[in-house]
């Protein structure tokens, strides 16, 4: 019996030099030490000697045991620092490559002009607010003096929702609510998007964007219109701008106008920019009608105002010099990283 315990011993101790993983480690741990390892089996044939032997045996099987176990830890703690090592070896850090380059984003040209416009306002004392772009063709359209089958509808043909629910075709409803609150005197800037079944090109897509202007208070005039925006162009596109009044039409404003300015780029000679013009087109706007008002729940006899709507997507095109409004969608980074 002592001769097949050496045995065994030599066994498992040869076969845990030659394993080279830690599962055959384990595997050799079961097959010996286990519930149905052979040692086990050895232990259960003591009852076989004579009972003045068995202490010494069992002696000699705790000792092999014991050898076994400490083999199998020694190869174990060999197995795992070779693993560490090679792991490190193949991770190896080069540390005098560049860094990566941190990605910072920044506003959308959009996002810039709009800025650049609102702090001119604020700082005429003007409010920002906002109106939904899911409206009622009531704001959007007849309170702004444009009534069911007006031919101005047609005009700024839009997504309708129903009968009486349409995505906005210009930020003018947003005027109607706000009057309709009844907190006067007014002066506000309403910035936002709008809708119209336009097809996309150079100058125009389904959705862009506006920012509309309202002013109501008593002794309102023509000259206070002229005079803000005046100096609305100047602050934009620097203080030599001129501006110049072209009588126009919109339904809700009376009388109306679309503003010019001189061209920045020629300073008015005419240039490719202007198209030879020497101005440009920036907005429409005129005195809030007295209808208008009315239907809003002012006074037109007490309060008067002036309103005016400029396209968002227009001022980030002319002063950063955008030749085609789909750039401004697309979201290309290399285009946008250059504001
Ligand atoms: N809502 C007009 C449009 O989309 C722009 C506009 C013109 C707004 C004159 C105004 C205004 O407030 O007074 O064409």
């Amino acid at each position: 019996m002592n001769d097949e315990l050496s045995r065994i011993t030599e066994d498992i101790l040869e076969k845990i030099r030659k394993s080279d993983s830690l599962e055959k480690l384990n595997e050799i741990r079961v097959e010996f030490l286990g519930k149905k390892g052979r040692i086990t089996s050895v232990m259960k044939n003591m009852k076989d000697l004579a009972p003045e032997e068995r202490p010494k045996f069992g002696q000699l099987v705790n000792d092999m045991r014991q050898k076994a176990e400490a083999a199998l830890e020694e190869a174990k703690a060999r197995m795992t620092a070779a693993a560490r090592e090679a792991k490190l070896a193949a991770e190896e850090i080069d540390v005098t490559l560049p860094a990566k380059k941190r990605a910072v984003g920044h506003g959308h040209p959009n996002q810039i002009a709009l800025d650049e416009v609102e702090r001119i306002f604020v700082g005429m004392g003007y409010e920002v607010v906002e109106g939904p772009e899911v409206e009622y063709q009531e704001y959007n359209f007849t309170k702004l003096n444009i009534p069911e089958g007006h031919p101005a509808r047609d005009e700024q043909d839009t997504f309708y929702i129903n009968d009486e629910i349409l995505l906005r075709s210009q930020t003018s409803p947003v005027q109607a609510r706000v009057m309709e609150q009844g907190k006067l005197p007014i002066r506000m800037i309403a910035p936002g998007r709008v809708f119209r079944s336009d097809n996309i090109d150079a100058t125009h897509s389904p959705s862009f964007h506006q920012i509309e202007g309202l002013v109501v208070d008593k002794h309102i005039t023509m000259t206070d219109l002229k005079g803000t925006l005046d100096q609305f162009a100047k602050e934009l596109f620097g203080e030599n701008t001129k501006t110049r009044f072209r009588p126009h039409h919109f339904p809700f404003t009376e009388p109306s106008a679309e503003v010019d300015v001189s061209c920045f780029k020629c300073g008015g000679k005419g240039c490719r920019f202007c198209k030879n013009e020497g101005w440009i087109e920036i907005l429409g706007c005129g005195m809030v009608h007295p209808h208008v008002l009315e239907m809003c729940g002012i006074d037109p006899e007490k309060y008067t105002g002036f309103a005016f709507g400029v396209g968002l997507e227009r001022i980030a095109i002319l002063k950063y010099e955008i030749d085609d409004m789909r750039l401004l969608y697309e979201n290309d980074q290399r285009f946008l990283d250059q504001f």
